[in-house]
């Protein structure tokens, strides 16, 4: 399973990237709007981050408006995917895309039958949301694990992105139960990179070092 940061902040990317483990970006509307700041502006600022797909969702809701801000998106860079929420109108332009080699990553998928349904328009990936299924009492680790099962006994080739997630154990759960990705919030970047022998290991072992004369490296 690959790493995709969930986030428009920019500062948030660029010290995440430098980790070395981060293989590109989502962001939605209302991660955007919490920036505060031109979209263009900000995707041509993650462009020049990272060399890998940036996800750019359309606002628009008719399958003609959804093409038109998706074209111009994709113009961009080769690196944009456009981000399309999983509707009928979505699936047509989803279907579009396909055709014109420009990927896709259907959003808000909350069902296995929605994830088929947007493999078979051409998506390039799906993004089922974890954390607001379970937030409802549904369990959606089982969705990934069944979207992860029907796509490889029907050989399809859309790649599944865990998404919505809130904490370490939903990175673990969904790289065990198949996921390709899963984009993952800058907080919890943070919780996965720590624990607390880690931190106190390395305390003890350059205590122990520095007790004792040693000629340095
Ligand atoms: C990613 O593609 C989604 O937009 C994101 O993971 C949604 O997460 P949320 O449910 O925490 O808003």
């Amino acid at each position: 399973m690959r790493f995709l940061i969930d986030t428009a902040n920019v500062e948030e990317i660029r010290e995440i990237h430098e980790w070395g483990v981060v293989s590109g970006v989502t962001t939605n509307p209302s991660l955007v709007a919490k920036e505060g700041r031109d979209f263009i502006e900000t995707l041509k600022e993650i462009i020049d981050i990272v060399d890998g797909p940036i996800s750019a969702e359309v606002i628009s809701t008719d399958a003609k408006g959804m093409i038109e801000e998706g074209e111009k998106l994709a113009s961009l860079s080769k690196n944009i995917v456009i981000k399309v929420p999983m509707t009928a109108e979505g699936l047509k332009a989803v279907k579009h895309f396909a055709k014109r080699k420009i990927r896709t990553n259907v959003t808000l998928v909350f069902t296995a039958n929605q994830a088929l349904l947007a493999a078979r328009a051409g998506a390039t990936y799906v993004s089922p949301f974890l954390g607001r299924l379970d937030d409802i009492g549904h369990d959606g680790m089982q969705l990934i694990e069944d979207i992860a099962e029907i796509f490889s006994v029907h050989g399809l080739e859309t790649e599944i992105i865990a998404a919505s997630v809130r904490h370490p154990v939903h990175v673990t759960e969904a790289a065990r139960r198949g996921a390709h990705f899963a984009t993952i919030p800058y907080k919890v970047f943070k919780q996965l990179i720590a624990h607390p022998l880690t931190d106190s290991g390395l305390e003890k072992f350059l205590a122990d070092w520095a007790s004792m004369k040693q000629t340095s490296v």
